[in-house]
């Protein structure tokens, strides 16, 4: 066991908890332990945690505060146990080992409903504390950090069509820049609300025999789109998987589910758009490590087969979640430079 594998286990009897009988290592500094009266938890070591100490937004505190409201609101998430403020060590209840991204890569859909159902209650449940919660905001993800991502985003997404019109030897329809333009203003235009920062497949559990997702990681905190959050938290890209691909839980039938869901008559086209700008951000990431970019070197090794990927991204891109026409445009002009006869991805 490594030394600070070694201090999270002695930091959990040090609380007054049971000796531990075993451990076993789900991630960098995360390990699951099972101590003598055979309860499963989770020893998760802040590695940064000595960074934040003293401010609003210190990690340990952030996250075991955020993760017991939400608890205690009803939401699916982790109960904790505690936290060591030395060894820097939070304790949680173990949830399960197969993450939501496993379940989309296994084409597991029943988990839709309890996705969208979880992340609905625990975006509720923040709204309704908004006030306690805004000045714990990381500064990383405040409302101005928010707006210079979106930016970001913007211009990969061009970038992103750019370059798969550049792979099948396409002209760029000259219409797809400013239906994106629009897009991205309206959506810059919503509410963001607070959340966890960290939204991805590998941040969400299933239940072991059950349907119920469990979200983690809550240590930051800030501004972004619910729509946002969603499209990611259902997005697998199978990283470091040899069989992994691109997948996604949404369709038309779970965007209806989620309009519902958070009882606003836009978000079905919020969530539209947002797939579409994730799509093509995952495009243009693709093509840079296609290219072999310096910068997209690292993603190389966890994703395997990248150009099965962006084949499976231009596919899926195609596919609409809700009745909008500039949505329809946007993919019935992006749809004839993908399929003409110019070129094969
Ligand atoms: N309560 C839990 N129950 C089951 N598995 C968990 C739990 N907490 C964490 N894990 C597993 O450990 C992995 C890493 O945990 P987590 O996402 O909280 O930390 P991290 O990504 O290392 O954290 P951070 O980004 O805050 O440094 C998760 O993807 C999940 O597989
Ligand atoms: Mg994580």
């Amino acid at each position: 066991m490594s030394l600070v594998g070694s201090a999270a286990t002695a930091a959990y009897v040090r609380a007054g908890h049971p000796p531990v009988r075993a451990i076993a290592p789900l991630a960098e500094g995360v390990w699951r332990i099972e101590d003598a009266d055979g309860r499963k938890v989770v020893v998760k070591h802040q590695l940064f945690g000595r960074l934040t100490q003293g401010t609003a937004y210190d990690l340990l505190e952030v996250e075991r505060d955020v993760l017991g409201f939400l608890h205690r609101a009803g939401c699916p998430v982790p109960a904790v146990l505690g936290i060591d403020r030395e060894a820097h060590c939070i304790f949680l209840q173990w949830v399960g080992d197969r993450t939501l991204d496993d379940a989309i890569q296994d084409g597991d859909r029943a988990t839709t409903i309890q996705a969208i159902r979880g992340l609905c209650a625990i975006e509720r449940a923040f709204s309704q504390r908004a006030d306690q919660l805004e000045p714990r905001v990381v500064p990383s993800a405040n409302r101005a950090a928010l707006a210079a991502a979106w930016d970001e985003a913007g211009e990969r997404a061009h970038a992103g069509i750019e370059q798969l019109c550049r792979r099948l030897q396409r002209s760029l329809d000259a219409g797809l820049r400013p239906l994106l333009e629009t897009m991205h203003d309206w959506l810059a235009a919503r509410p963001a609300s607070l959340g966890s920062v960290d939204y991805n497949a590998r941040n969400a559990i299933v239940e072991p025999g059950g349907t119920r997702i469990y979200f983690l990681e809550f240590a930051k905190i800030g501004w972004d789109w619910t729509e946002r959050r969603l499209t990611q938290y259902t997005s697998s890209m199978g990283s470091g998987r040899q069989d992994g691909r691109m997948r996604s839980l949404l369709d038309a039938p779970a965007a209806h589910l989620y309009a519902e869901e958070s009882g606003r008559s836009d978000s079905a086209r919020a969530l539209n758009y947002h797939r579409i700008f994730f799509l093509l951000n995952s495009a243009a990431l693709l093509c840079a490590v296609l290219d072999g970019e310096p910068h997209a070197q690292a993603l190389r090794q966890h994703w395997k087969r990248p150009y099965a990927r962006l084949r499976q991204c231009a596919a899926m891109l195609s596919q609409d979640l809700s009745t909008d026409p500039s949505a329809a445009e946007f993919r019935s002009r992006l749809q004839l430079c993908l399929s003409s006869s110019g070129g094969t991805l």
